[in-house]
């Protein structure tokens, strides 16, 4: 029987085949791209829960200064080969460092703070929530912009899948074999605004048979983010803007 695991934990395969999975999630489709459109040319970027680095090496890639910051260090692990991995230009303007977004202090200013891929809804809303807004307000500059990526609540009711045993996700690995994800279970709390999913990962070799399997848990929540972001003196800049069917991404000012 595969073992149950948190996300991203030490020894997931959630954690392990992060770079498999993220480059095919069709929800994370032209993150990158709004992200980039955020600060000044050249400026500087804190991403909170970096993971394994996909967007703060990208975001260097593109001349940017970017602190990522991420509490697993199974996660941080990843980031820091592939900063060893990318040229010295890259790796000058990128670091990581272990941290946890409600409480972070780093006692300096950037031109955006970025919070992507849902790591903000996968801590429990109320204070993980308050606090997120919070140090997200304390490092950026007069002006400088906050970024949220945030589930839809219609894609966090949608049910489980009639057909568990379908992968909704079937890929190559590194290793030549392939990696599959099942959603098991999806059960969406109207009144506390949580859905928990157990997905299962399972890695094939290249006969098709089963290296490795692991049940992981994944939850989210939503929230109404305005009240906590204007607590912080955050005030709506755009329209949210809405990032594959399943999420958008809101972005709010800092006071001059
Ligand atoms: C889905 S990953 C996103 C990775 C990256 N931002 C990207 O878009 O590729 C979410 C990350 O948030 C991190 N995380 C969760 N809670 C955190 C916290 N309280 N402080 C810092 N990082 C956290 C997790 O460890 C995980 O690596």
């Amino acid at each position: 029987m595969a073992p149950t695991r948190p996300y991203y934990a030490e020894r997931s395969l959630s954690a392990a085949f992060y770079d498999t999975v993220t480059p095919a999630d069709k929800g994370l489709a032209g993150d990158l791209e709004v992200y980039a459109s955020l600060p000044p040319p050249g400026g500087s970027i804190l991403e909170l829960g970096a993971g394994a680095g996909r967007l703060s090496l990208g975001l260097a890639e593109r001349g940017f200064h970017v602190t990522g910051v991420d509490i697993a260090p199974a996660m941080l692990a990843q980031a820091k080969v592939r900063r060893a991995e990318s040229g010295p230009a890259v790796a000058r303007r990128v670091e990581f460092i272990r941290g946890d977004m409600g409480s972070l202090a780093l006692e300096r200013t950037f031109d955006a703070v970025i919070c992507p891929e849902f790591a903000l809804a996968r801590a429990p809303r109320g204070m993980a929530w308050r606090n997120t807004f919070a140090t997200a307000a304390r490092h950026l500059r007069p002006g400088g912009l906050a970024a949220f990526h945030l589930p839809l609540i219609e894609a966090m009711r949608r049910p489980t899948p009639e057909t568990p045993d379908l992968p909704v996700l079937n890929q190559p690995t590194a290793s030549g074999g392939r990696l599959k994800l099942y959603v098991l279970d999806r059960q969406f709390q109207e009144d506390v605004g949580r859905l928990d999913e157990l997905i299962r990962y399972e890695e094939l070799d290249g006969r098709g048979e089963v290296l490795r399997s692991s049940d992981e848990r994944l939850t989210h929540y939503h929230a109404d983010p305005e009240p906590l972001a204007a607590a912080e003196g955050l005030m709506p800049d755009r329209d949210p803007i809405e990032i594959g069917g399943v999420g958008e991404i809101r972005v709010y000012r800092k006071a001059e």
